[in-house]
């Protein structure tokens, strides 16, 4: 039986392909930290391990025919380690990467395009993401508890993705080697600016939300106080502020691949309402 190692699995979209895999027919095995937090599926079998540790992710990858790999830190450091580890097991990998990656210079695409470039001898696929619709359900505490949502460049014009339909094309490209040497870039099929995304989510709910604009520089403190990392505080809010006058692109790839539209910020609001709610 074909075995997919997971990474990410308890994660947003990992949790989909872990669903999605299982759904085929296909074994799971995931690397997880905390078995006992998991809350997986009973078929999975779990593979304990950090995923920064190089034996550990050796371990949990032996004898699978594919991985689906995330890399959560926002630096490189350690990786070329942990996937000459990976890659001592397995050659087909399928990486969550992400929309900013440029062709010309990956390795100065940031965290994202460095694990691409020490992937580059593998069988990989590249499903490279733009920011997803569950980014949202950080003014989840916001509006669960009042009426206003605190957010800098509410005309920032996104192409927010759900993360279902990314879960989905990993889910087709870690079964069909056609995908190999592939580079997806994904958007949703809209662009909504934030202030739209707000709205939507209004309507949804049946709750008037308010909006109040804090500057980028108010934003990237409000991240350091969570603990964000500060390269990414920065370059994110730097991010919001540019796609005002020149917001994201609406690519057609997901659509291709998957038949079908990609799923909106509507359908990404009704499903998750209740995360909104008292
Ligand atoms: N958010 C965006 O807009 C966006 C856009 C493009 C690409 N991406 C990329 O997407 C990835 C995040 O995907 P997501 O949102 O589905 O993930 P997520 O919900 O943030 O969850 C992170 C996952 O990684 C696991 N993890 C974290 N540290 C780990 C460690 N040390 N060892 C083993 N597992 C660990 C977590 O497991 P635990 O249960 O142990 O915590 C969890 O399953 C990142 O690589 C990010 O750069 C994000």
């Amino acid at each position: 039986m074909t075995t997919i190692l997971v990474t990410g699995a308890t994660g947003r979209v990992g949790r989909h392909v872990v669903q999605g895999l299982l759904e085929a027919g296909v074994g799971v095995r995931a690397l997880v930290r905390n078995p006992a937090a998991a809350g997986l599926p009973a078929k999975v079998e779990v593979a304990q391990g950090d995923i920064y540790d190089p034996a550990a992710v050796e371990r949990a990858a032996s004898e699978v025919d594919a991985a689906f790999l995330l890399w959560p830190a926002f630096s490189a450091d350690g990786a070329a380690e942990v996937v000459a580890a990976l890659t001592k097991q397995v050659s087909r990998i399928v990486y969550l990467s992400a929309l900013n990656v440029s062709d010309e210079n990956p390795a100065a695409s940031g965290v994202w395009g460095e694990i691409e470039v020490l992937l580059a001898d593998t069988d990989w696929t590249f499903l490279r993401a733009g920011g997803f619709m569950v980014n949202s359900q950080e003014w989840a505490e916001d509006i669960r508890t009042g009426d206003v949502v605190r957010t800098p460049s509410p005309q920032a014009g996104r192409s927010v993705i759900h993360e279902r339909d990314i879960a989905e094309i990993a889910v087709q490209a870690l079964l069909n080697d056609k995908h190999i040497g592939q580079k997806y870039a994904l958007t949703g099929p809209e662009v909504v600016t934030l202030a739209e995304q707000i709205a939507i989510l209004a309507d949804v709910l049946d709750k008037p939300l308010r909006i109040e604009e804090i500057s980028p520089a108010e934003a990237e403190q409000a991240m350091l106080a969570q603990g964000a990392d500060p390269i990414l505080a920065k370059s994110s809010t730097t991010y919001w502020s540019s796609l005002i006058t020149n917001p994201e692109p609406v690519l057609p790839t997901l659509k291709t691949l998957l038949d079908r539209p990609a799923l909106t910020y509507r359908d990404w609001a009704e499903e998750h309402a209740d995360e909104f709610r008292a």
